[in-house]
């Protein structure tokens, strides 16, 4: 985080923004070079309120999702479908150039990394793309989603040194040509396109570097990527606006995290927090572009030894989606893109130091892909509400939040967003941290002069930490609202009627006013309707009682909060939807011939569904393909139980498996054989962040080709037996541990905290032979390679292993060997990629993979649960049945650590295998994940799997796993297509393994 300031400090310095030569000029000219040049497309198109697809003028409301961070790319589909029935008609992805590039030259997007796949998905499930493959993307990736072996680039990262610029080529080549292929200009969902990430500070070079941001969107342009760029500056600082000059980007983006990351006090707002000058500055900076946000706060990221998900979903929950992004749509957003809509899992070492394995960033989707948070259905509200509000794209915000101007309440703060098609007053807490409810009325300016709200009576409320956006001269299919103080969920114009759903608080009272010259009306209890304005004005209490107004063929459902919650609007074609109320989740409605087949997902609680809309000639419902029989209620909707019976789920045991065990720290037995490792001989480092080099030959693991997983080191030397103590400085990232060995003698070990990623000790050596040859082991856990958000000083170079020693006492000279996966950047296992394994013994051997030669090992019948009695790493591996529903079911599995330091005995670290997949990282004494969810499709649900724990215990009496379990969320009946296990290759012997 440091680092982050350093460079919103310079944001500030290196500001360029001279944007005002782009006012009035066409849209169909971009201005990125010093002359303005002719789009290459004509499909995305754009004016300074929004994009236009296709001509048709579009807010995008989109979700981050990184398919890597979810290998299963049968559930990419269920996720976009999650996506989609929010309302969200996109997703932004990142691509992790360090999975598909492992070795330079070599790239590889098969199986779980296959990118052409997941373009076809999106397509499919009706989801717009923005592709950000970097090659820079950040992203609590390992490296920022760089190589390892970048690090042995000389020239500054994310500049246009030439060397650098050369190691991207290949990758932009080849993941630009993916991409292009699916863009929409050949009928795929890509629409934009993001060169780079928050290029938007550097220290110690030239910056910004316009020839940099110019090659790297020409690398983009020559792999044939012809829709618009988008930037994504780390704050609104105007880096390559349009007009800017070489570099400049089509459509100007930046992003924003305005609670921060720090879940620690999640009950706490940071003051001065909320932007409230965005607005303004997008005008001085991009005004011919639409205000685009390509990534705002939808959760925080937490680090080893964090708070853990809870924490931070309770400091990003759905009162920050409703306080925040309100005031973003007040700021007049139009391409906005949540980050993340769903987190997933830093699965195979894919994070960064400052993560553990669940990347579950407390979104609106959790990483076991559940839907039961309630951030997601807020934003259903929220994203809902602006699909059917076309008027609020032409609309015009006004400069800021007011007090004292649309009511007369000094607790209350109005933006206005002013249009001809709609108005949009956005109210909230002047003290936007408030947690105290405050009431207050309404002045708004409307087509039948200035009104007093509510004219019947009573007072608005706003609850603590809300924002709510009140309409004026709202259009709903032939009818116009004067005014609504409650919220719209949605609207639809059907066949025979128009429905309209508003919702507010609970005990909330609101009042909307219909212009109409009806005079008859039909009011459920509960609502006082009068004539005033020459319309009609209704009042009422929200009750958790869903009230009806009927006015001609308006149907005006009037909801509490937590009831519009549970509705849906699947389209049922372009221009067509229904309404569900009820269902865990809709995922989609298709209507063929007479023939309604909706797919959905429901528990216990949700089985319960109300259709309104149904198209005449419609009269079979099909709920997940099965015919149900349905009843119509007396609004005519249909109405329809599904049965839900609880599965009974037959959880394996683990304790109960059949453990094996081999040991996996071999190195430290007499005559260890390491006569195939490689040998420390580099004299010189192109590591410019390391510095000085401190040691005779450089000991460096990505110096070597190691860049992922644990690091042991063999350093050999003859005693000349007056050696006192051995000092070694190792680094491996935060919360890494080491352990050294003399020979089979435990010297000593680095448990890890949080708060470091080096340690440097010092080991008093036992007496030593003169003459006799001795071999210190040193295990090191690399944590993943930084990430390189500040341009100038690479800090993604920093380096992994051992950074100096000492022999004091002693002139002996030591002789390094080392090793990290095996292979290196030849890695062994190219279906689960270049990260996934470590130098471990067993991942050398690939025992960690399905149908290990357990003949070879021992039985264990106490398994992980009885340990290790003295430090080491020992393996266990078994075999684990599933026999759990799956196609008409989704049940989530995790795997739980028993967080028990008295019982564990001493610290430890646990790597767990599943099929293979390393699925976790667990740091006992540092946490805080202990449950480890793993998707279906690495877990075969019907048959036969293989998990693994690999556990080194790092303290002198060892350590076991105290408790170690297999455990079942709640299972919900799916419409989700079938889940396809992944391929995931079994043991063979491994030439040239050691
Ligand atoms: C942004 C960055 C993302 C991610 C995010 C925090 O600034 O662009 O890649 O790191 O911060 O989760």
């Amino acid at each position: 985080m440091a680092a982050r300031s350093i460079a919103v400090a310079l944001l500030t310095a290196s500001q360029n923004c001279d944007a005002s030569a782009l006012r009035g000029r066409p849209n169909t000219l971009l201005n990125t070079g010093s002359e303005p040049r002719a789009l290459l497309q004509d499909i995305v198109t754009w004016d300074e309120h929004s994009l236009f697809i296709n001509g048709e003028r579009v807010m995008i409301f989109s979700g981050e999702f990184h398919p890597y961070r979810l290998p299963v790319p049968s559930l990419w589909t269920d996720v976009l479908e999650k996506v989609k029935a929010l309302g969200l008609n996109a997703v932004s992805i990142y691509i992790d150039w360090a999975q598909l590039e492992g070795k330079p030259g070599e790239f590889r997007a098969e199986g779980v990394f296959d990118y052409d796949a997941f373009l076809t998905a999106a397509k499919a499930v009706g989801l717009y793309v923005i592709a950000r493959p970097g090659p820079y993307i950040n992203a609590e990736a390992s490296g920022g989603g760089f190589p390892g072996w970048l690090q042995r680039v000389k020239g500054h990262l994310r500049t246009n040194d030439s060397d650098y610029l050369a190691a991207t080529d290949n990758y932009v080549a080849n993941i630009g040509r993916i991409i292009a292929k699916h863009q929409i200009t050949n009928g795929g969902p890509v629409i934009l396109y993001q060169p780079e990430n928050e290029y938007s500070g550097a220290v110690g070079v030239e910056f910004p570097n316009a020839d940099y941001m110019q090659y790297v969107e020409d690398q983009a342009r020559t792999a044939g990527i012809v829709v618009p760029f988008v930037s994504n500056d780390a704050s609104p600082g105007g880096h390559n606006a349009p007009g800017t000059g070489k570099g400049a980007v089509d459509i100007y983006g930046h992003d924003g995290y305005p609670l921060g990351f720090d879940c620690a006090n999640p009950n706490t707002w940071p003051a001065g927090a909320l932007p409230t000058n965005w607005h303004a500055t997008h005008e001085n900076q991009s005004p011919s572009t639409p205000y685009t946000i390509p990534e705002f706060q939808a959760g925080s990221f937490d680090p080893w030894g964090g708070w853990g998900w809870n924490n931070c979903y309770e400091l990003i929950n759905h009162e920050q989606e409703r306080v925040f992004y309100k005031n973003n749509y007040a700021a007049g957003v139009t391409v906005f893109s949540l980050y993340m809509i769903f987190g997933g899992t830093n699965w195979g070492n894919l994070g960064h130091p400052g993560g553990y394995t669940s990347y579950d960033y407390a979104a609106p989707i959790t990483e076991d892909r559940s839907v039961t948070r309630e951030k997601y259905s807020e934003l259903k509200l929220e994203a809902q509400f602006l699909q059917v509000s076309p008027g609020y794209l032409t609309a015009t915000p006004g400069d800021k939040s007011v007090t004292g101007v649309y009511s007369p309440s000094s607790s209350v703060s109005i933006t206005p967003i002013v249009g001809a098609n709609g108005s949009f007053f956005v109210a909230r807490h002047t003290d936007y941290q408030s947690i105290e409810p405050t009431t207050y009325t309404l002045n708004l300016p409307t087509s039948r002069g200035n009104i007093t709200i509510p004219q019947l009576g009573g007072f608005l409320t706003l609850g603590r930490r809300d924002s709510k956006i009140h309409v004026v001269d709202y259009p709903v299919g032939d009818y116009t609202l004067l005014y609504s103080t409650a919220e719209i969920f949605t609207w639809k114009q059907f066949e025979d009627k128009t429905v309209l759903v508003v919702y507010g608080g609970p005990d909330e009272q609101h009042e909307l006013a219909i212009k109409t010259s009806a005079k008859n009306w039909k009011a459920d209890n509960g609502l006082t309707v009068a004539t005033k304005n020459g319309g009609l004005v209704v009042n009422w209490e929200t009750t958790s009682t869903r009230r009806i107004l009927q006015v001609g063929d308006l149907y005006i459902y009037i909801l509490d909060r937590n009831s519009a919650y549970n509705c849906w609007v699947p389209k049922t074609s372009s221009t067509s939807s229904l309404i569900v109320n009820g269902g865990y989740l809709i995922r989609s409605a298709t209507v063929s011939g007479t023939t309604l087949n909706l797919k959905g997902d429901f528990n216990q609680s949700t089985s319960t569904l109300e259709i309104i809309g149904v198209a005449k000639g419609v009269s079979v419902l099909k709920v997940n393909d099965a015919v149900l029989l349905y009843t119509k209620n007396a609004q005519g909707n249909w109405q329809i139980a599904i049965p839900y019976v609880k599965p009974v789920l037959s959880i394996p045991d683990l304790a109960k498996l059949d453990w094996k065990y081999i040991n996996s720290l071999p190195e430290i037995k007499p005559g260890y054989d390491d006569s195939k490792w490689v040998t420390a001989d580099h004299t010189t480092t192109n590591n410019t962040f390391v510095q000085p080099f401190l040691t005779p030959t450089s000991l460096f693991a990505s110096d070597y080709g190691f860049h992922t997983g644990a690091l042991l080191y063999r350093g050999h030397f003859t005693a000349a037996g007056t050696e006192k103590s051995i000092y070694l400085s190792t680094q491996g990232g935060s919360a890494f541990g080491s352990s050294v060995w003399l020979n089979d003698t435990f010297l000593g070990s680095w448990t890890g905290t949080d708060a470091s990623a080096a340690n440097n000790d010092t080991y008093t050596l036992p007496n030593l032979v003169a003459g006799k040859p001795y071999v210190l082991t040193v295990l090191i856990d690399n944590m993943g390679l930084d990430e390189n958000w500040v341009v100038g000083p690479d800090q993604m170079k920093n380096a992994r292993g051992i950074l100096n020693y000492n022999l004091a006492g002693s002139p002996a000279p030591i002789t390094w060997k080392l090793t990290g996966n095996l292979g290196g950047e030849d890695y062994a296992d190219k279906t689960r990629g270049p990260l996934n394994e470590g130098g471990l013994f067993i991942e050398r051997q690939g025992y960690h993979l399905p149908n290990p030669p357990v003949k070879q090992f021992s039985s264990c019948s106490g398994g992980p649960y009885a340990g290790l009695t003295k430090p080491g790493v020992a393996f266990y591996t078994a075999q684990l049945d599933l026999a759990l529903p799956s196609d008409t079911w989704d049940v989530p599995l995790s795997f739980v650590f028993e967080n028990n330091t008295a019982a564990a005995g001493g610290a430890y670290r646990a790597w767990l295998y599943v099929n293979g997949f390393q699925f976790g990282r667990y740091v006992s004494n540092v946490g805080p994940q202990t449950e480890f969810p793993v998707p279906e499709g690495i877990l075969n649900y019907k048959g036969e799997n293989w998990i693994g724990l690999a556990v080194w215990a790092l303290e002198s009496g060892g350590a076991k796993v105290p408790g170690f379990t297999l455990k079942a969320g709640n299972p919900v009946i799916t419409g989700r297509q079938k889940v396809e296990v992944v391929d995931a290759p079994g043991w063979k012997a491994r030439q040239g393994a050691y």
